[in-house]
């Protein structure tokens, strides 16, 4: 049994979430906005909060900061709306236990009560997290159970100088992921420095990386301080790290165990304080096993890792992910952004995604040049993923035009009192119902991706009996 304190503005929630707290055999504790809520840790003492971020006067966040000031040992569960990942991020990285969406699942509620529960047994005296840097500055999208437990490990981390590896196939976010515990780092106001390990040929790397003194090889002309440097404070990403040579990696090592630095022709160590982020989408195992990574470097590098899950598997991320991209694409475009029709989500979550979240953002930007303005149909999706160019968008494949061919000869042969009439309706009924079906149902936007007038285009409609729903197949008989 313990004592649960909630803190929410609704006290309809209050009161079901209480009572719900009973049931599960704990003793329930309310209060109405962040103030109050902190007058009773202090004075109740519970034994865990759960808190809301949305409430008027103090935000569920700044309270929480306060809670873990004053009182570090006590988890903080916080809830948050959907699709607020920057509060997210932001919450574990105040020092949140967890945070979980509203309107929550019951039983995944008690399954985290429980958890911060014991957790909180287990560690008493837990040392709070330092605060962040100020307001969020890396907007990661994406809701899934999968990307959820990367957000809580990047909050975590943020705070510390670990070693971090990340991990994950081409185009998932690793160097998002990077500049995420960057910016919620208390090295934010330090610079974030790139290095891409297969980009530069070795002979630079070394200088790159380390820096030279003049004279140090032919070309030295100047003194030179190197990226490590450059980051003082702050942070570096080496990016394909399984790509760095072997000399350089030991370099490396050198610099991860005594946070110090040689330039190339230098006179003596120069102490660095970075802190370094390393990413790659190799296997860094097999690299080893073939010699070509150093087994300490890799045993130094792999304690902290945040393993970004490939898009196949967490496509429930998709439609939030393609709206952001859109929106994106637009902006830089000067347009406005459309909507997606539902058919064309699905065409989205058919693929299979190889490039990941890189190339869903490419695809996107495609489908805008197709949709010419309108909302992005099933077509534009298919066209974009199948590279094909917006500039001949009605190219059709030999084997439908056949069969368009076989239909009209089967049409003329049977004949009819008003054989033209009927064959040309029914391909004008076909091509309305495809424009509305890809405009999801919207007239304005399919009279003018038919190159009609709206009244026109109504018109033709009821003329031939169709609705925004009707269906039909090219067998189908009109009445
Ligand atoms: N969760 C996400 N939310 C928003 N944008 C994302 C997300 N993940 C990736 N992106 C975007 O997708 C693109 C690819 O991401 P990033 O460059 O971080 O991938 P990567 O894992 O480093 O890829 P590579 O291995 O090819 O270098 C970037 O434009 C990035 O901003
Ligand atoms: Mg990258």
């Amino acid at each position: 049994m313990a004592l649960i304190l909630i803190v929410d503005d609704d006290p309809g929630l209050r009161n079901s979430f209480a009572r719900l707290i009973e049931q599960d055999g704990h003793v329930p504790l309310t209060a109405a906005n962040g103030e109050e809520g902190i007058a009773r840790l202090e004075s109740d003492r519970p034994d865990l909060v759960v808190m809301d971020v949305r409430m008027p006067g103090m935000t569920g966040l700044e309270a929480l900061a306060r809670m873990k000031a004053k009182d570090p040992a006590t988890p903080v569960i916080i809830m948050t709306a959907y699709g607020n990942t920057d509060t997210a991020i932001e919450a574990v990285n105040k020092g949140a236990f967890d945070y979980i969406l509203k309107p929550f699942d019951i039983p995944e509620m008690l399954g985290l009560i429980a958890q911060a529960l014991d957790a909180s047994r287990q560690a008493k005296g837990h040392k709070a997290q330092p605060s962040p840097g100020e307001g969020p500055a890396v907007a990661l999208v994406g809701q899934s159970r999968a990307m959820r437990d990367v957000y809580k490990q990047l909050g975590r981390l943020a705070a510390t100088d670990a070693t971090v590896l990340v991990q994950g196939e081409s185009g998932t976010g690793k160097e998002l992921a990077a500049r995420a515990l960057w910016s919620y780092s208390d090295r934010k106001s330090r610079p974030f420095v790139v290095v891409n390990c297969v980009a530069i040929p070795e002979t630079l790397l070394e200088s790159e990386l380390f820096g030279h003194e003049k004279g140090a090889f032919t070309g030295a002309t100047q003194r030179r301080a190197g990226k490590i440097e450059q980051a003082q404070g702050g942070t570096v990403f080496l990016d394909e790290i399984g790509d760095m040579p072997l000399p350089i990696q030991a370099k490396l090592l050198r610099l991860l165990q005594e946070r110090q630095i040689e330039r190339l022709g230098g006179k003596g160590p120069i102490p660095v304080d970075v802190r370094i982020v390393a990413a790659t989408n190799r296997d860094l195992e097999a690299a080893m096993a073939d010699g070509r990574f150093r087994e300490d470097l890799y045993y130094r590098l792999q304690v902290v890792r945040i393993v970004l899950p490939p898009l196949r598997e967490r496509k429930e991320d998709i439609p939030q992910l393609a709206t952001h991209f859109l929106g994106l694409h637009a902006a830089a475009m000067n347009v406005q952004s459309p909507g997606l029709t539902p058919q064309a989500l699905a065409a989205l979550a058919d693929h299979d995604w190889p490039g990941n979240v890189r190339e869903l953002s490419n695809v996107l930007q495609k489908t805008l040049i197709f949709s010419r303005g309108l909302a992005i149909g099933e077509y534009d999706v298919r066209a974009a993923l199948a590279g094909r160019s917006p500039e001949a968008p009605h190219e059709i494949g030999a084997e439908a035009v056949q069969a368009v061919e076989e239909y009209v000869r089967q049409a003329v042969a049977a004949g009819g009192p008003d054989l033209f009439g009927q064959v040309t309706d029914r391909f004008a009924a076909l091509v309305l119902a495809e424009a509305l079906r890809i405009t999801g149902g919207n007239r304005t936007q399919a009279s003018k991706l038919l190159g009609l007038s709206r009244p026109t285009l109504l018109a033709k409609m009821e003329k031939l009996g169709l609705t925004v729903q009707t269906q039909v197949k090219i067998g189908d008989t009109l009445s």
